[in-house]
């Protein structure tokens, strides 16, 4: 099922024939670096087996496939949180190397919040960024993301210490 498209970007859910690319685009140091440890690496055809069988048994399903000119290009997740922050979602993504820096991850947050906004009752969009990682920042600011903190020395990814730049949009206030 297609959930959201603008032009060359559609958002749907996953098929099989995603496994091999999911798994060659996702075993990518460059890509792990910035995610968390859940993220295996090395990122095997199993890993992507067992994440697609994961996100079908899941209902509401909370990953997306993000396709390109027809191509599987990469995952996009939306997370409504739980108990008092319900209507809060965590968002994350990756998009394979070959895909970088064409746009395409502009248009697929832009279409998650979209959904998120207009589709689920979630209000509030947020995650939070490795320091070093410039490029996810500034797609979340082409996106309208506003930069509301910084953590500290919160990560430790692969034995070193790295502060969280944590990012939010809000819901437009409909006039
Ligand atoms: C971060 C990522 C999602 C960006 O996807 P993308 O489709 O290339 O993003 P876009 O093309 O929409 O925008 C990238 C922007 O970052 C900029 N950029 C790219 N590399 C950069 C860098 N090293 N430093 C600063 N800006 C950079 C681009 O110039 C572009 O901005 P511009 O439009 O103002 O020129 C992709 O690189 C990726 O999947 N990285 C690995 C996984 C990851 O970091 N996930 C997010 C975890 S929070």
């Amino acid at each position: 099922m297609i959930i959201a498209q603008n032009g060359d970007v559609i958002l749907r859910d996953f098929w099989e024939s995603d496994i091999p690319k999911l798994a060659e685009y996702a075993d990518n140091e460059k890509i792990s670096v910035n995610l968390t440890d859940a993220f295996p690496h090395p990122y095997t055809v199993e890993d992507a087996k067992k994440f697609i069988e994961m996100v079908n048994a899941q209902n509401p399903k909370t990953f997306f496939a993000i396709e390109y000119k027809g191509q599987y290009a990469g995952n996009i997740s939306l997370m409504p949180k739980t108990d008092v922050y319900r209507n809060t979602a965590e968002i994350g993504y990756f998009i394979g190397e070959p895909f970088w820096n064409k746009g395409i991850m502009t248009k697929a947050v832009n279409l998650i919040c979209d959904f998120g906004f207009n589709k689920l009752s979630v209000v509030r969009i947020q995650t939070g960024i490795f320091e070093f990682n410039n490029a996810s920042q500034r797609v979340l600011e082409k996106c309208g993301f506003t930069k509301e903190a910084v953590f500290e020395k919160a990560i430790t990814k692969n034995g070193i210490i790295y502060s969280e730049i944590r990012y939010a949009k809000v819901k437009p206030v409909e006039l």
